[in-house]
């Protein structure tokens, strides 16, 4: 599997989208998509960054009954996304029907990755609003574990986190870790965060960096330094 940056696109049009993207003339970044952007243009959005050579994850978090999500999952597998992903906390048997309907006709499919609790939920909340009985160390590590059942490639998890669930559900399952900042940099809203660097010694597969890119005066110098920090 190979270490990648990938650049959360957090823009509210694809005009600002590609201001961003049409900076990067010698190399074709990994980039996410999420809720804002795609809820904002379609999909045709996703095929436009394919069409300009990016790899792309599609950051919806699917969260239905089996047969809904397999049917959404055919949908973005037919988008040629590279990364998908979805609640861990639909169940077993609806990540096993989201990796079915992912599977295109030829046996190929994108990565589906599942996010475990979201790092917005608190241990307190979890317990009293949601009633789960448990710390949320054992509630991602049984999650990871649930999705590694089902089938999929990994999950979504804190830096912090990573390291539990490579112990768990062994170093192949793949951990995709947002919360990612320069040592020099600005934190901003995020909390629990991590270097480039030091992810890579966490052993984390693929970094997820929004603004520290995104928002930097020159984002392909920040990208590079990124990258050559997380990869080496
Ligand atoms: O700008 P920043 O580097 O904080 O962006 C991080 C990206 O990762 C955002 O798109 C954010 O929504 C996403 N993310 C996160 N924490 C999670 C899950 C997703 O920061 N637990």
């Amino acid at each position: 599997m190979g270490k990648d940056v990938i650049i959360a696109c957090d823009f509210a049009s694809a005009e600002a989208t590609f201001v961003f993207l049409d900076q990067f003339t010698d190399e074709k970044p990994f980039v996410k998509i999420g809720m804002e952007l795609f809820y904002a243009e379609g999909p045709e959005i996703v095929r436009e960054i394919k069409r300009r050579g990016h790899k792309i994850f599609l950051d919806l978090k699917l969260h239905d009954i089996p047969n809904t999500v397999k049917k959404a999952m055919a949908s973005l597998a037919r988008l040629d996304v590279d990364m998908a992903n979805l609640h861990a906390a639909g169940t077993i048997e609806m990540m096993r029907a989201a990796l079915e309907g992912l599977t295109r006709e030829d046996g190929t499919r994108p990565m589906l990755i599942a996010v475990t609790q979201l790092t917005s939920t608190s241990e307190d909340r979890m317990q009293k609003e949601l009633l789960i009985n448990a710390s949320i160390n054992d509630t991602v590590v049984q999650y990871a574990k649930n999705a590694k059942e089902a089938g999929l490639d990994g999950v979504v998890c804190s830096p912090l986190e990573a390291g539990m669930v490579k112990d768990a559900c062994g170093d192949a399952f793949c951990t995709v870790t947002p919360g990612v900042r320069f040592a020099d940099g600005d934190v901003g809203d995020q909390v629990r965060v991590t270097t480039p660097e030091k992810a890579r010694e966490i052993g984390t597969d693929y970094i997820v960096v929004g603004r520290p890119i995104t928002a930097a005066a020159d984002p392909v110098a920040a990208y590079k330094r990124c990258k050559k920090e997380f990869c080496g």
